[in-house]
């Protein structure tokens, strides 16, 4: 009773709010949600709205110069902030997460004393408990690799009230890399090689469905190196994972992204052959079309043992598209380097492609490298690449005009009665489709492309 009087008489206070901004690739974005689901727990609420939040977390990419310095210029901003919040006597704590916090640990304090928190990729299940510590007038520094397993320590994904319904997601089951690719800083800001058990994917893929997931999209920074065992110890490939997957009720739609070309064995070409649930889509990075370069680089395989593989994975799949990632002007590249990378692409035909110059990362192999391109000649190719990456894009997009296929219908569109769906091969349909709902997938003619999507109609059939 007096619980109750008490209630009465102190309105319950304003909920803290979360505001988390994510830089860099997919598995930022998984663990980006994570820490909002372990801050939800906590009483956080997510906001958009930097202006309103208590907690600002900055969940960082180390992958190129320019990733990291976006965060220090992000962080100069926050610090004014900071200042005036402190002086309205309001909580504002700082927090870098992800693998910048891993890369530079307390450099950044060092750098940015008004930073509260650095957390690693492996530990954002303790934020709780670093929040707790920094409200007790402390920072935290936590960039162990830790012991314990962190998915196990954060709470289920939940429906958030307020956050429109997704209906596609996310799914982290690797983490980590050993390929110590002469350029790449993954394996040290993420660490090595790690699966999650098949229980616990299994388990998180059905409470996404459960939540309303049509479409998940199985993550890792060499997700096709995932390995298990089944219920009765019997080893599984990232293969034998998605034939599971693919049959557990509600699933639609499976991906998974980024592979490795070294780890796409016979069982997961198989699975694109058989599997009508996973979609003819594959990101499958060569980075250079040059044997010599590809040897210094470390990649470890040759562009014919790519071109030989995607020859494989073409036969199971007719309709698969590819997407790639190149990078341009990696020390000592020639000319005629560079121009095998342009062959390479052109024997390939990609849907779609990321593309970077050659960025210099302080602790890689590639950084003791003497013979570095010269920024105006990157420069140049990059701009030869990508005018080749973007017109193939635009070659593939357009091929599909007057053809039909099912799209995800996703989100509401620009005008009234539309609607944006995700076809097979991630683009953006834009469909009039007024008594349809989002998460329906239809099937739809193409009529016409734009620059970053497609058009179409609904189709009978
Ligand atoms: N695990 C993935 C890629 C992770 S990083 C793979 O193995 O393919 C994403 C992309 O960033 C890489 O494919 C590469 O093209 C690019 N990248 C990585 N390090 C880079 C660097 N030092 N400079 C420029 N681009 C880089
Ligand atoms: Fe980086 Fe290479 Fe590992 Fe990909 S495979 S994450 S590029 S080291
Ligand atoms: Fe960047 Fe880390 Fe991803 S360096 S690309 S956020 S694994």
């Amino acid at each position: 009773m007096t619980q109750d009087i008490q209630t009465l008489a102190e309105p319950a206070a304003e909920p803290r709010k979360v505001f988390i901004k994510t830089y860099g690739c997919q598995m930022n974005v998984y663990d980006s949600s994570r820490m909002a689901d372990a801050l939800a727990a906590e009483g956080y609420e997510p906001t958009e709205n930097v202006d309103e939040a208590s907690l600002v977390l900055l969940n960082t990419c180390h992958i190129r110069e320019k990733a990291a310095d976006k965060v220090y210029s992000a962080l100069g901003r926050l610090r004014e902030m900071k200042k005036t919040r402190t002086a309205e006597g309001k909580e504002f704590t700082i927090g870098v997460a992800g693998c910048v916090a891993q890369a530079e640990g307390e450099e950044i304090i060092r750098r940015e004393p008004g930073v509260d928190i650095v957390i690693g990729p492996q530990t954002y299940h303790r934020l709780p408990a670093a929040l707790k510590q920094v409200r007790t007038g402390r920072r935290v520094v936590d960039t162990e690799y830790a012991v314990e397993d962190k998915f196990e320590h954060l709470p289920d994904p939940k429906k958030v009230a307020g956050r429109p319904r997704m209906v596609t997601a996310f799914l982290t089951v690797q983490e980590g890399c050993d390929k110590f690719c002469t350029f790449c800083v993954v394996p040290y800001t993420r660490g090595s090689e790690v699966s999650r058990p098949l229980a616990q994917i299994l388990r998180e893929a059905e409470k996404l469905v459960a939540n309303g997931v049509k479409e998940i999209t199985l993550l890792g920074q060499n997700v096709n190196a995932w390995h298990g065992e089944d219920e009765k110890g019997r080893p599984m490939g990232l293969g034998d994972l998605l034939y599971r997957l693919a049959e557990v009720p509600g699933i639609a739609r499976l991906r998974y992204t980024t592979s490795h070309p070294r780890d796409m064995d016979d069982r997961l070409i198989e699975a694109h052959r058989d599997l009508r649930l996973l979609m003819p889509y594959l990101h499958l990075p060569v980075q250079a079309g040059s044997d010599r370069i590809l040897k210094a680089m470390n990649r470890r395989h040759k562009a014919a043992d790519y071109t030989a593989l995607i020859d494989r994975i073409r036969t199971a799949r007719p309709d698969i598209a590819l997407s790639g990632d190149f990078i341009v002007g990696f020390p000592g590249e020639t000319d005629a380097d560079f121009e095998a990378t342009m062959r390479l692409v052109e024997t390939i035909g990609y849907a779609q492609a990321f593309s970077f110059k050659y960025s210099t990362r302080p602790g890689t192999p590639g950084a003791e490298l003497t013979d570095q391109v010269p920024e105006e000649v990157k420069t140049e190719r990059l701009a030869r690449l990508q005018e080749l990456l973007l017109k193939q894009q635009h070659d593939f997009a357009r091929s599909l005009v007057g053809k039909t296929m099912d799209i995800l219908l996703e989100k509401p569109g620009r005008m009234d009665g539309q609607m944006i769906g995700r076809s097979p091969w991630l683009q953006s349909v834009n469909v009039d489709a007024k008594t349809l709902q989002i998460g329906d997938i239809i099937h739809v003619r193409i009529t016409d492309t734009g620059p970053n999507s497609l058009f179409a109609e609904v189709a009978q059939g």
